[in-house]
This record gives structure tokens, sequence and C-alpha cells, in this order.
């Protein structure tokens, strides 16, 4: 395996939801089921500042446990493959942190089930069922648009974390392999009027954005080099799950792009940021389309993000 084309680091599984939700019970649960790591935000909070969460809030204010939350799920996201729980209100403060390298999962409770679980603990900010249908209420948009997926606690711990696993799968399995051929380095550069103004650096920051709202791990690769690309696409057997590609001016006369493509069991989208079939005759032809699930042209970067996306339902599938 080539450096440019390394496996994606395993994603996190994140959870997210109201306190007194069971995430805590249920990460661990699940970290037994996956043999992966478990940790929990709060748990490292109180670490760090050898003080409980609610001593945090009454001594030091919201703010600053704010501050230190984010900081410690910063570190903690920057693992892989590991299970997370984080407090209720992390979603309001970091959800870009959330869902780097993440797939995010709300778990969802019924508010009476959880001021019974409540019950007895001095939790920060949550103190009656009042206070909590009103946190509930602020809260529920957040948290869905944070998460990828969402799964209800309202079983044993044991089945909901088998749920959740199996909700999590088709993103954890997902990994896509962006191609770029030749030229395409210098987008921005390059016939601004044909292929626009933003640069090859763009796209992939729109790519790795993109993945993060989708929960797919997306790697980019671009040559110049035919035999490059050939590798490229030979080296995503076994490691990914989908080709979104390019090839450039390759398109139009590259058998042996095209046969790369139909040596590898992975589906491949072909994707043209101009729309070939308005320009010169020789770019209406593309040899190596017939290798491909399909072909997006002349949308600019968006064809990529919707190939992505077709790619993401196919793994589901
Ligand atoms: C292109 C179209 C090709 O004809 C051309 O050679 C490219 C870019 C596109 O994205 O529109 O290099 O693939």
């Amino acid at each position: 395996m080539s450096a440019q084309n390394a496996k994606p680091a395993e994603r996190n599984i994140i959870l997210i939801g109201m306190p007194g939700a069971g995430k805590t019970t249920v990460g661990r649960a699940l970290s037994a089921l996956t043999g992966r790591e478990f940790y929990d935000s709060d748990t490292e909070i109180e670490r760090r500042e050898h003080m409980p969460c609610a001593q945090i809030f009454g001594v030091m204010g919201e703010a600053y446990f704010r501050a230190v939350e984010r900081d410690v799920i910063a570190e903690l996201t920057r693992r892989s493959g590991v299970v997370l729980s984080v407090g209720g209100g992390a979603p309001l403060l970091c959800a870009d942190l959330l869902r780097r390298n993440s797939v995010v999962v709300y778990l969802w409770r019924d508010l009476a089930a959880i001021a019974a679980s409540l019950e007895g603990e001095s939790r920060p900010l949550t103190r009656s069922l009042e206070d909590l249908r009103r946190q509930y209420d602020a809260r529920h948009g957040v948290y869905e648009d944070c998460a990828h997926v969402v799964a209800e606690n309202a079983s044993d711990v044991q089945t909901v974390a088998e749920q959740v696993l199996a909700a999590v799968q088709p993103h954890l399995a997902a990994r896509l392999l962006v191609i770029n051929g030749p030229n395409l380095n210098l987008l921005g550069a390059r016939e601004p009027d044909v292929y626009g103004a933003a640069t090859y650096d763009d796209l992939v920051e729109l790519i790795a954005t993109s993945a993060a709202g989708l929960g797919v791990a997306v790697d980019c690769f671009q040559s110049n080099h035919e035999g490059a690309l050939i590798d490229a696409i030979h080296e995503t057997a076994g490691e990914f799950d989908g080709i979104v590609i390019n090839p450039g001016a390759y398109t139009h006369y590259s058998y042996a792009i095209h046969d790369a493509l139909k040596s590898v069991p992975v589906p491949a989208v072909e994707v043209h940021i101009s729309n070939v079939h308005t320009r010169e005759d020789f770019r209406h032809k593309s040899v190596t389309a017939h290798a491909c699930r399909g072909q997006i042209v002349g949308l600019g970067f968006f064809g990529y993000v919707a190939a992505m996306e077709y790619l993401l339902n196919e793994v589901q599938k």
C-alpha cells in the first residue's frame, strides 16, 4: 500500500444526548461488544480538574467548565477507533470536533425515564422534570443536526448497544477514495472560465467537510501520471468501498484506466467538473465511464459530493 493511499483512520463512535440518556452505560456496553476503548468526557474532565463536574460548575462557573470540556473533547476526538460518550452540552459547543473522523449517535430516551434515572444524582443544570423538558426543547434539534444516527434507549443495555452498533455499521464501513487525474491539481489557475476559481485544495476541503457530514471516511489522491492512477485504483481492493474518479483528459482515451476500474470489485462513479458535452468533440466520449456505475458532469465540485452520497447509499444496502 503506497503512502498516499493509506488506509483511512478508523472512525470513533461518539454518543451524544441528554444527561441521563444512558450514554456512559451504553458506551461501556458498546466498548465491550466491539473491543474498542471507551472514554467518557465528563470522567476525563474530572480527572483533569480533580473535582466532580457539578463542583466545577458551582465553583468555577459554566464558562470555565465549557472551556475545559472543549479542550478535553478536542484531545479525545484526535484518537481513532474509540467509543466516546460526551456531556449533554457538548454538541452545542463543539459539533465540529465531534463530527471529525467519527460517527455521532444521538441516544434518545424518554424524558420520564431520564428523570427516573437522574433521581438522587447531582448533575449540573438538570434538577426537575420541567428543567429537563426545557433543556430537551432547546437541545433536541441541535442533537439531531450533530448526529449521523439516532438510536432509542428503550430496552436493556445490551440490546441498545447492539442496536447502536447495527445503526453505525454502514457509516463505519464506508471508506471512499476520490481520485483526480492530470491537471486537476491546477484548479483555480487552470482555465477558470471553464473550471471556476476554486483550487484543488478547496476541493479537498469541500470533500473533507462533506465526508464529515455523511459520516464516511474519505481519502483524496491526485496524480498527473496514468500509472499512478492505475496503482491507486488497484490498491482500493479490500481497502475502500467506493471510488469517485475524475480521470481528466484520460477519460477520453485511457483504456488502461478503464481496465483498472474493471479489475477491482469496488464501485466507481465518474465525475467531471465541466459539462464535457458542451465542449470540444473529443470530450464527448468517455472510455472510462463504461467501467463506472454512472457519470456526473457539469455540476462543478458538487458532482464529487453527489457521487460520495450515492456510494454511501450503496454501502448501506
Ligand atoms: C474534466 C474534463 C476533461 O475533458 C478535461 O480533460 C479535464 C477535466 C472535468 O472535470 O471537467 O481535465 O475531467
